[in-house]
């Protein structure tokens, strides 16, 4: 196993490219099952996450070849229907084969995803949609099993609660259903944007794409044509690196990415005092006068990213004041907080918000990675901390981080990658 040793503090300069969106790549990978072709996706991360989905689509029976940033799908001759327990609980995502696969086969059968370290994490509304399509849908032995023997049927999903892969699996489900489905209450997050305009791109009518509403025209299970396409910039990559900028109190610039989707981001931190210059796809960043407290709750898009929460959580510790940082989304994402706690923040938990105070002047210690955002907020802490910091279980950290600590090599940390002792 892997750890990162880190010595700070450091400042940074220079540029990072930032790599195509992991949780854009996971949708459009798993819509390829929904080809008629086979299907070139570019400006893919060469990330652990992305590996599982492509193993996973592999062993259903699909071709695929993966090179650096592009990946070949064809879906043509795949048969096999079972998405397996020892690949899905690695990769709760994994879920994303659900719908496409019932609407083009009839049946499947994909393994219950099982605990995470952020919160509980039900499938209920993919399968309460999938149901209201006509799909029997049991669960047996750990899988749900679906089916849908004369195809899916459109139908009006409510969502109580706007889910991100929920959306994505209706929409994907709802290509081939028969006649129409509306989507009220989806999720608006730019991933699943790109999702459905790819499928519009590629012949299924779509309505108010970007909206709360979308109405899903379905092909009534004819497979469709999808031309080569690139994937968008990580919103989240993109806001890591920003975050390790502020905390550094550096100018960085960030390029290939999008701005506009990282406004709630950008907005918080011209809160705390920094100041940015944009354009069409760069970012620059430039050092605030003195860093101030802010206060954070997490929300679906366009509002604060939960996957951005860990992180300012540990630039919080270096802004003068108290932050208090509310986390709406998931109900056990705060397991950074006992880490950085290591590192001498001041951080206080109630419920589902934490109060920091700072600055804190952090020390560099042993911590260990206790999920992907909360990997790279460790990181963050030990830029800023004093001393050495190492930090363990970074395998969270590769499963959706391109290169990381070649990235910040580049621009100037002090970090490398060594082997845990046996
Ligand atoms: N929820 C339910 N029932 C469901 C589905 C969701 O109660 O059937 C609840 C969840 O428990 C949560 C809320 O709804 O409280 C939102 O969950 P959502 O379904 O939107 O999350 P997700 O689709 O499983 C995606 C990202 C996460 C990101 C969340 C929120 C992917 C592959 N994953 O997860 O990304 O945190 O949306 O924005 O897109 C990450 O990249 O580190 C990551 C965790």
């Amino acid at each position: 196993m892997d750890y990162l040793q880190i010595e700070g503090p450091t400042k940074l300069n220079g540029s990072v490219e930032i790599a195509g969106a992991k949780n854009a790549s996971l949708p459009l990978i798993a819509m390829t099952l929904l080809a008629d072709n086979k299907v070139c996706i570019n400006n893919i991360p060469n990330v652990v996450d992305i590996k599982t989905l492509v193993k996973l689509l592999g062993n259903l029976g699909a071709t695929v070849n993966i090179d650096q940033s592009s990946v070949q799908i064809d879906t043509r001759s795949l048969s096999n229907t079972k998405a397996t327990y020892d690949i899905v609980k690695t990769m709760r995502a994994s879920i994303l084969v659900l719908g496409p696969l019932l609407a083009r086969f009839g049946h499947c059968e994909v393994s219950l995803p099982g605990g995470c370290a952020i919160g509980q994490r039900p499938i209920d509304l993919h399968l309460k949609a999938l149901e209201q399509m006509g799909a029997e849908i049991t669960i047996e032995a750990g899988y749900v099993l679906a089916k849908a023997k004369d195809g899916l049927k459109g139908a009006h999903i409510v969502f109580d609660k706007i889910t991100v892969t929920g959306t994505a699996n209706i929409v994907m489900a709802a290509a081939l259903a028969k006649g129409k489905t509306i989507i009220t209450n989806a999720a608006l997050e730019p991933e699943v944007v790109q999702l459905c305009e790819v499928l519009k791109n590629s012949g299924v009518s779509i309505d108010g794409i970007g909206s709360s509403e979308l109405t899903i025209y379905g092909t009534d299970r004819r497979l469709v044509h999808i031309d080569p396409f690139d994937v968008i910039p990580d919103r989240i990559e993109a806001g890591t690196y920003l975050c390790a900028a502020a905390i550094t109190n550096s100018e960085v610039t960030i390029t290939n990415v999008c701005a506009d989707h990282l406004e709630s981001i950008i907005s918080k931190l011209e809160q705390m005092g920094f100041s940015f210059d944009i354009t069409s796809d760069t970012i620059t960043i430039k050092p605030a006068k003195s860093i101030k407290s802010v206060d954070i709750v997490t929300q679906e898009y366009p509002g604060f990213p939960t996957d951005m929460q860990a992180q300012f959580l540990t630039l919080c510790t270096q802004a003068k004041g108290v932050s208090i940082i509310e986390e709406r989304l998931f109900e056990n994402r705060f397991m950074h907080v006992s880490e950085l706690q290591r590192l001498g923040a001041d951080i206080k938990l109630k419920g589902n918000s934490a109060t920091v105070v700072g600055k804190i002047d952090l020390v560099g210690a042993d911590v260990m990675a206790t999920d992907l955002r909360a990997s790279s907020a460790l990181v963050l802490a030990a830029l800023a901390a004093k001393g050495t910091t190492n930090v363990h279980r970074i395998y969270h950290l590769d499963r959706g981080y391109v290169e990381l600590e070649k990235k910040l090599q580049k621009l100037g940390a002090k970090i490398k990658r060594l082997k845990e002792q046996a």
